[in-house]
């Protein structure tokens, strides 16, 4: 090609460039990176952006999400959503986000879906929409290794802390009475445990995975955990604005294709190290960790 037939096509649009090549039927090499202002102008205006979807994520929820030395948002949570979003052709960012006020930023659109090991409850169901469950969970007692805690009733007297608004929070205040001041509440769960290693509590009620990660990553701490027959099993799923069914339905999608494939047993395994195939492997590992803790 002689040197006013490229000085041509660069200054013409990479466009024109390859419709020109294609109809000659050449290949020609890469187009050069020295390119004219407006031949690189045209070669990256044509990609629409893609619509980037916004993640709400309370991540100091060890392991389903927390932040890394990094400051990288990560966890089982994440991995199981980022699975998904693959699946479904969706770009994900996650934003940490308060767990207070959480489900008001789908309502106002700063977040797109949330994961946040979120449980499915019917009173929840009325102001968004969830995925089908993806995980299994259970309330669990964090107590100190000498307690004498035994069951969740003996909890009645005693000063318990809790996540504010979560469904630890909600079975505390049935049992000891929503306004009892002897229910303290904090902001976020490693608060809560962090109170009862220095004794400002007796227990904490929160999600088996993170109570017994807690356990195994504070051994100084020197807890128990103490299981209960009387908590309700739980589901999380991830959560949408309500009404938004086309992104729910992608996700859904998205959540069966891994659970299908193998992907969702991978992430689970990472986390949990065990295949989810059993049904309430969580709880079960919970009640194995519970026993195996008070001996
Ligand atoms: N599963 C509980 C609930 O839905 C606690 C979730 C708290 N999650 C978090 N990332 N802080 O209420």
């Amino acid at each position: 090609m002689t040197l006013t037939t490229r000085r041509f096509l660069q200054t013409a649009g990479l466009l024109i460039a390859g419709l020109v090549l294609s109809a000659c039927g050449k290949k020609e090499p890469a187009p050069d990176t020295t390119a004219s202002p407006a031949a690189s102008a045209a070669a990256s205006a044509p990609a629409p952006a893609k619509k980037v979807y916004v993640v709400g994520t309370d991540a100091a929820y060890a392991p389903f999400e927390s932040q890394n030395e990094k400051a990288e948002i990560v966890g089982f949570d994440i991995d199981v959503v980022k699975a998904v979003a693959d699946k479904a052709g969706l770009e994900v960012k996650f934003v940490n986000t308060p767990w207070e006020g959480i489900f008001n930023t789908l309502q106002q659109g700063d977040r797109d879906l949330l994961v946040s090991a979120i449980t499915i409850t019917d009173e929840r169901k009325q102001s968004m929409d969830f995925t089908a469950p993806y995980f299994d969970a259970q309330q669990l007692i964090a107590v100190k290794g000498n307690s004498k805690v035994a069951k969740f009733d003996d909890l009645k007297k005693l000063k318990v802390g809790v996540q504010t608004g979560t469904t630890g929070d909600e079975a505390v205040s049935k049992l000891l009475g929503k306004t009892n001041t002897n229910i303290k509440r904090f902001e976020s769960t490693p608060l809560a445990l962090k109170e009862l290693e220095a004794g400002g509590v007796d227990a904490v009620v929160a999600d088996n995975g993170v109570v017994i990660n807690y356990l195994a990553n504070n051994t100084t701490a020197k807890f128990k955990a103490v299981a209960d027959k009387s908590f309700q099993p739980e589901q999380y799923g991830i959560a949408v604005k309500k009404g938004n069914t086309e992104l729910l339905e992608k996700l859904n999608k998205g959540l069966a294709d891994i659970k299908a494939d193998g992907t969702y047993d991978k992430v689970y395994a990472k986390y949990f190290g065990a295949p989810a195939a059993a049904a309430g492997a969580a709880v079960a590992a919970a009640k194995a960790g519970a026993s195996a803790a008070s001996k």
